[in-house]
């Protein structure tokens, strides 16, 4: 393959299909170049001094580290200058940022996780950054929470970075989903995985198993049957992996297939993951690769969100996998 990369990707976007305008490219330039700055930083990690906790907690109430906030530091950064947003949401912080007032405002929204998986950081286990990109509503001039409220199938754009012994940006702009590694001697981001396609089948699942007290009846019978194995009705033996770091167990599954889950539970009745920064753009690249993303009943890209911080059941995956775990829960209701 030759040397392709992220602008030229880019570029041809806009050439062949109208996808990715001028400001979108630069929007997504731009949140590469933090990318590249926090990889930076985490590959340094305690030679840096920014492992380890902030001393804060997010909106959440999760301890935040370190690295989460320099990851959200840095994206701002890069991007609020650029002309091209009317502002962003991100994970780490609690309302939308509205762009200052001396600096001039565009047409698009950026939504991201700048750290998923954070708590894997101080044992050196892959992280990444989730990136979503939303036009925002005619007429929402100093963008406020109600214009980020967007069903996923309106994004523009959507990638993520996992930061693992490559960096690795899989990006969408609605044509297909394609893999770019930083080549961190030219600094530039190299397509390096022509569009990506899921297997529609799978014999290997990712869910936290330690919850399996809290799960519904639909995602009890998916995992028994697949821990049945060969005696059981589905007739194969299933393997099981779990990072617990989205990035890393979603970039397995668009590598060779899988199916994912963080489903909704006795304990997360609205589901874990949060629907804006990581089940949305995570479904909208899934889908783009030939896979699927459900919340349980419902196609995850359709689901209008009602807050900025909604969380949100994920099953996504190789596309026959999810859609057995959906026909379950049709005929459980
Ligand atoms: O959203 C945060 C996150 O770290 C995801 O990246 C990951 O899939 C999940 O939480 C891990 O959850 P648990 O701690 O339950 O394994």
């Amino acid at each position: 393959m030759s040397r392709v990369t992220l602008t030229q990707y880019l570029v041809e976007q806009q050439r062949a299909k109208g996808l990715a305008p001028a400001d979108v490219r630069q929007l997504i330039e731009d949140v590469g170049r933090a990318c590249k700055g926090i990889a930076s930083a985490i590959n340094k990690g305690a030679l840096a001094g920014v492992l380890g906790g902030a001393g804060t907690d997010n909106v959440q109430g999760e301890a935040q580290k370190k690295l989460d906030v320099i990851s959200n530091d840095m994206i701002v950064a890069a991007t609020e200058w650029g002309g091209y947003l009317a502002g962003m949401a991100s994970e780490e912080m609690d309302n939308a940022l509205p762009i200052p007032a001396h600096l001039p405002k565009g047409e698009y929204l950026l939504v991201y996780d700048p750290l998923d998986g954070s708590s894997n950081i101080d044992v050196n286990v892959s992280v990444g950054t989730i990136f979503s990109v939303l036009r925002c509503p005619q007429g929402v001039s100093a963008a406020d929470e109600k214009a980020y409220l967007q069903p996923g199938k309106q994004q523009i754009a959507a990638g993520f970075v996992v930061y693992g012994p490559a960096t690795i940006m899989v990006l969408t702009v609605g044509n297909g989903a394609t893999a770019f590694t930083l080549d961190r001697d030219a600094g530039d981001w190299i397509q390096t995985t022509e569009k990506i396609e899921i297997p529609a089948d799978t014999k290997e699942f990712a869910i936290n198993t330690s919850n399996s007290r809290n799960w519904t009846a639909p995602i009890k019978r998916y995992i028994d049957e697949c821990l049945a194995g060969t005696k059981g009705p589905r007739g194969k033996d299933f393997n099981m992996r779990w990072v617990a770091s989205m990035v890393a167990d979603v970039f397995r599954i668009i590598s060779r297939g899988g199916i994912f889950m963080y489903p909704a539970d006795a304990k997360y009745a609205e589901g874990r993951l949060r629907l804006l920064y990581e089940a949305n753009p995570m479904s909208f690249i899934v889908e783009q690769a030939g896979g699927a993303a459900i919340n349980g009943p419902q196609r995850i890209l359709d689901v209008q969100p009602g807050k900025l911080h909604q969380r949100q059941g994920v099953i996504l995956g190789s596309k026959n996998e999810v859609a057995l775990v959906g026909k379950y829960y049709a005929e459980m209701k």
